[in-house]
This record gives structure tokens, sequence and C-alpha cells, in this order.
């Protein structure tokens, strides 16, 4: 789908957005159809509730159809509730079988911002896995809405909320293949393409690289798999002097069966997403080097399968990763923050001033703060509100848990290696993001975002579809785009 600016009302379907409560019909509507709309709005009672999206049949100036979007209560009105009321008209023209349509932007003086957040929320609202669906009658997801023309918007704003989205989108992708079709190799092979097309350095390490280097934390947790692992650096490199340097590493579990404490009942399901976070990096790469920052900026991401065999890691065993430290394997599903200890010990001695990690990395970060908000880990406050101030605008949601528990840390620090690889059931998202800890260089800024919850939807709901989510790539790129 195609977002455009237009100066005036040009097609015969016009989208509207409004709060609870307001009976104002924004600027830029001619009079006749503003009567006509204002009749129907009270046949139809809209109330402007968010997510309910009403359909007129105004017949009027050229204008067949107007959807009205509700945008809620007014004084909870954000960012994101444009970009919630974005997709939930882009689903209505989906299912109403719309193939494009104007949208009216309804606060004069917010142009800018409001042309961006609907730009994302448009084409996030678009979107739903179908690719592997045979049957041409199966349904309304296949339906693609070709072009909406933003009346009024500004075209700079509109391009960098494309190139957001379509990011996020990419990432969403990436995480929706399964295991059979991305698996280290592929998911490597994928990275080279994305650095191929879009201009970026990368390279890839295989399995003997990966020992000879030292990374046998990661050779370890994938040496179990017919697939071995891989390891990706994507770099972006500014023209001209850098103004800093930072790392992004994900977690890139292709698939984590849990291993030997192989996974119970219906846990092993969806653990495809396993990879959500190095599939946020290569969206974060893929927008980084569309939008050009004055910052070099390392994408980093440890690829690997979990998988039970005779030649799978096991619990007992002890491991030393890329930084000297010893690693225990307590129970070989708590694989993330292993292979996460080489990733964070190669990114540090790229010596950035800042690292953000993100992992799909316990289900007790889940328990702690609901499926739909991100854990956040930090050893530099300041850091930490400059991220969470930028994730307030995008909508993704993050929550910052303490790492200053020495006893709870203590945990982690029964061992005859330097470090356990779990510390018991209590805290469980803490004791793993303080095992992180262990592997960020001395004086290195550092966020973990633990989005095992958000990084998959269960269900369809405004900008999100059933499947992956790609959280993280629009909150990271603003991010550096802040910097
Ligand atoms: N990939 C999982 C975490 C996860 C769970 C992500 C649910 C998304 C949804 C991780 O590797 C894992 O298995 N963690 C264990 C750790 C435990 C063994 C200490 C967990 O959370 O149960
Ligand atoms: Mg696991
Ligand atoms: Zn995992």
């Amino acid at each position: 789908m195609d977002v455009k600016v237009v100066k005036d009302i040009k097609s015969k379907v016009l989208g509207i957005f409004l709060p609870e409560g307001r009976d104002k019909l924004p600027e830029g509507i001619p009079s006749k159809l503003k009567k006509r709309i204002n009749e129907l709005k009270r046949l139809e009672s809209f109330k402007g509730k968010e997510s309910q999206v009403v359909k007129l049949q105004t017949l009027e100036g050229g204008v067949d159809v107007v959807y009205l979007v509700g945008l809620g209560k007014r004084s909870a009105v954000n960012e994101d509730t444009y970009r919630r009321a974005g997709a939930n008209l882009i689903k209505r023209l989906k299912k109403d079988k719309v193939s494009s349509a104007d949208v009216l932007l309804t606060e004069d003086r917010r142009v800018k911002e409001l042309s961006k957040v609907l730009t994302e929320g448009l084409i996030l609202g678009n979107y739903s896995f179908e690719k592997y669906k045979t049957s041409k009658d199966n349904g309304e997801g296949k339906f693609e809405v070709k072009r909406v023309n933003l009346v009024g918007g500004d075209k700079k704003e509109v391009e960098k909320g494309k190139i957001l989205a379509e990011a996020q989108l990419y990432a969403r992708g990436l995480v929706n293949e399964p295991g059979n079709v991305i698996n280290p190799i592929t998911l490597a092979e994928e990275a080279k393409k994305l650095a191929e097309e879009y201009g970026l350095e990368c390279k890839i390490y295989d399995e003997k690289e990966i020992q000879d280097m030292g990374m046998l934390a990661l050779w370890n947790v994938g040496k179990g798999s017919a697939t071995p692992p891989r390891f990706i650096h994507i770099t972006y490199k500014p023209k001209g002097k850098a103004k800093d340097r930072i790392a992004i590493v994900g977690k890139g579990l292709t698939f984590d069966s849990g291993g030997l404490n192989i996974k119970t009942g219906n846990f092993m399901r969806t653990m495809k997403m396993d990879k959500s976070g190095a599939c946020a990096v290569l969206g974060i790469m893929r927008a980084i080097a569309q939008l050009k920052p004055k910052v070099e900026v390392h994408g980093i991401i440890g690829a690997a399968e979990n998988m039970p065999s005779g030649s799978a890691y096991r619990p007992d065993d002890i491991i030393r990763a890329k930084n000297g430290k010893t690693i225990e394997v307590d129970n070989t599903d708590a694989e993330g923050r292993i292979t996460l200890a080489d990733a964070l010990s190669y990114a540090s001695e790229l010596k950035p001033s800042r690292i953000i990690d993100m992992a799909t990395l316990t289900g007790a970060c889940m328990v702690a703060l609901g499926e739909y908000t991100a854990g956040l880990f930090t050893n530099d406050e300041k850091f930490a509100k400059e991220l969470k101030s930028i994730a307030g605008r995008t909508g993704e949601r993050v929550w910052e848990l303490p790492m200053d528990d020495e006893r709870l840390r203590k945990h982690i620090k029964n061992t005859f290696a330097d470090v356990l690889n779990t510390g018991g059931r209590y805290g469980g998202a803490i004791t793993a993001a303080m095992f992180l800890q262990e592997f960020v260089g001395e004086g290195i800024k550092w966020i973990h975002l633990d989005i095992a919850g958000p990084a998959w939807s269960k269900e369809d709901y405004a900008y999100y579809s059933k499947g992956g989510t790609g959280f993280g790539v629009r909150t990271c790129v603003e991010y550096i785009l802040s910097i």
C-alpha cells in the first residue's frame, strides 16, 4: 500500500478522525458535505469511542462514502491513538474492499506528527501473514488497499513514517516465518541480502569461526541442531564523522524447543518467535540505512536453534564465553542469555557508547508485566529515561524493573562457574538481566529489553495482527535518530 500527500479531497471515499464528544468537523470539508455528514452522524449514533468506525453514505460533492473513526476520550488522545485509529480505518477499508481513499488530518497545528503516525498506523494495519494460504477465497486478509491520500499532510513525515512502518513489517514478516524456513543459516543469508540491498556492511561467521573466536556460549547452544549456529554483524557507517557509536543486539533463536530440558505441553508452540529480537535488529538496520543518521550503528545477532539431540549441550555443562567468564548450565531452556553472553561480549569489544539488546528472554517477564509490555533493565538511569520517553511516543510499552537487588543476584552466583544460567522461579526476568550484565563491557551504557510478551500477538489488535509484531523497531530507530 502506498500513502501519498494531496492538497484537496479527490477520492470518492473519505476518512475522518474524531474524539468523543466533539461535534465540530475538521476544516477543509465543503459545506454541503459537512451538513450531510452531521445529519448522518446523528442517525448512525457515532460517539467517537476508540475503535468505533462508522460508514456514512454521503453521496455529496463527489464523496460517496465517509468513514468516521473514533479516537476515544479527548484527554487520552496521543500519537499512538492516531496510529491505532489509522489501523482501524484501514482494516475497515480492507473489509469493505475499498482500494483507495482520502484521509483528512484532523488538527492543523500537528500536521507533522499526525502525518507520520497516521502513515505508520495505516501501513502497519494493512498487514496480515497470508503468504502460505493457497486457497483464493480465503477471506478478507488477501484484499489489499492500494492507496491512501493524506489531505494536507507533510510529505517528509509521511516518508519517514513509511520507512519506519515498512521496517517493522519486514521484522514481523521474518518472525512469522517458521523454523523450517528460517534457521540460523537462512537467517544469516537474509541478513546478507538485506545488507546488499541497502548498502550496509555485513559479516557472517560460521560455526568454525564462531569457535575460533571463542564464542563457545553461542556454539554450545547451537550444537544440538542439524543446522549449525551463525553470528551476524551488520554495520551502518554515516558519511563523514559519526556523532556516536551504538550497538543493537538481538536474541536469534530460530526455534526454541528447550533443548534437553525440553518444553512440555503447549509451551513449544510459537517458539519460532524466539528470533524476534534478531528480526527487530534487521528491521532497525534497514530503516537506519534509509534514514541515514550521523551515528555509527552495529547490528549484532547470535543465531542458533535450541534442539535436544546426542550432540546437544546439557545441564551441568560449564562453558566459557567470549569475555572469558564461565557459565554453568542449570537449564538448557534458559538458552537465550547464553547466546547473548557472546553477542554482548562481541558488541562490547566494538567500544560503543551504548548497547541496547532485545530478547524474548523470559516467561517470567510476562508474568510480571503482562504480555503487552516489555521489561526494561539498565545500568544507566539517564539512558533509560531517554528511551522510556521515546517509547511513550511510539506506543511500544516498556516498564523498568530493578537491577539493584544484591540478594537476588546471589542466586546466579551459587555455582561451580562464574555465573549460573538460571536464578530460580522468583524474579526470573531480573536474574536473567543480571546474567546478561556480566557480559557488558566496563563503562558501556546498556539497556536490556525483555520482549517475550509484546513480540508476539495472540490476536488482531489495532495495528497488530495475529503473529509477530516487530516490537522494538520503531523505538530503537527513533532513539538513534534522537542522538
Ligand atoms: N524463549 C523462552 C522465553 C519465552 C517464553 C519467550 C514464552 C516467549 C514466550 C526462553 O528461552 C525460555 O525458555 N526461558 C525460560 C527460562 C527458565 C528455564 C529459567 C522460561 O521463561 O521459562
Ligand atoms: Mg528457552
Ligand atoms: Zn528462548
